[in-house]
């Protein structure tokens, strides 16, 4: 996939910081093209990261049908983490109010209608947990072909960040991402591997807020807020885990991947949401993901900064 190279999407998330920063930067990358937008629960409530979904969106002028993802995960009851984000899920500076209402469909149905009307196929980049995609994936397992990959922020070979085995989205649905690792389809994974070394440093923020245009106030804002939990746990910036998801695809030449075969964990006490990875191949199955290991983070730090200034140019 060269520079040139036009990408559909589904941008499918639970805003989140995280995820805002990432709609930000595939808005602005200018080669996405953002066909539908389907909120989950997962950072705060399913009605809280609608609102914000539709919030994101009227900021940053995403002209994309916007369809309301499950309430709760598969299984489990939901999790949420205010902690993170706030009570709203995207506390901070202040955001439009929508100007778009939400589609008819559910988050499912709206992506097989996106998927079923598109000549090519599409990348869904997930940033929150996989409940909608399982959930398309297990009503309408016809048009996996028109999948293109899924690019998604889960996940942790190494450790985890809700407990010490599992990352939040995968833990607060791991049936779901077991039927995604099951499903056959392309898996770019952004697991906290990598997520936790792309740090944007308060350094990078004021060169954020130096741009000068609305949306670049506000992603430093967000950045600043980000960065106060993870500042009390000793980090120098803010770990930009969804925007991975996105840079990935755009970037791939800034980061290195394995593939693995990687094994989603739902029973256990200790270990429910692992993603499992076999290192060194001793399952002998085949990959069944592309894993994100290492990041170059000053050149991932400078992409990001840079993306920031296409809001300034009247282009919304
Ligand atoms: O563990 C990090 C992930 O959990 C990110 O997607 C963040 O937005 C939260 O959803
Ligand atoms: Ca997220």
């Amino acid at each position: 996939m060269n520079e040139q190279t036009r990408i559909p999407v589904i941008l499918d998330g639970d805003p989140g910081h995280d995820d805002a920063i990432a709609w930000t930067l595939a808005k602005a990358s200018g080669r996405m093209d953002i066909l539908a937008v389907t909120s989950v629960a997962g950072n705060q409530t399913i009605q809280k990261t609608t609102y914000n979904a539709q919030r994101i969106c009227t900021l940053l002028g995403i002209d994309a049908p916007i369809a309301q993802g499950r309430p709760r995960p598969l299984i489990e009851p939901p999790m949420n983490a205010p902690s993170v984000h706030g009570e709203s899920g995207l506390d901070g500076p202040p955001l439009p109010e929508p100007a778009m209402g939400l589609s008819e469909l559910s988050a499912c149905e709206l992506m097989a209608k996106t998927l079923r009307e598109s000549l090519t196929p599409v990348t869904i980049i997930s940033t929150g947990p996989l409940t909608n995609t399982a959930a398309l994936l297990l009503a309408h397992p016809e048009l996996k072909e028109k999948i293109a990959r899924i690019s998604l922020m889960g996940g942790g070979i190494a450790y985890g960040n809700w407990t010490p085995a599992a990352e939040f989205n995968i833990l607060v649905d791991p049936e779901a991402a077991k039927i995604v690792f099951r499903s056959g389809v392309p898996i770019l994974m952004a697991g906290l591997d990598v997520t936790e070394q792309a740090l944007i440093l308060p350094e990078d923020f004021r060169r954020i807020a130096a741009i000068g245009n609305p949306v670049a106030d506000i992603v430093a804002q967000w950045l600043e807020f980000f960065y106060i939990f993870h500042k009390n746990l000793g980090y120098d910036g803010a770990p930009m885990h969804d925007p991975c998801a996105v840079m990935a695809l755009l970037h791939p030449e800034v980061f290195t991947m394995k593939p693995l075969y990687v094994q989603i964990e739902t029973a256990g006490k200790y270990c429910r949401g692992a993603t499992v990875g076999d290192l060194l191949g001793v399952t002998g199955h085949a990959p069944n993901a592309t894993c994100i290991l290492s990041v170059d983070r000053k050149r991932f730090a400078d992409l990001l900064v840079d993306a920031m200034r296409f809001y300034g140019e009247g282009q919304k």
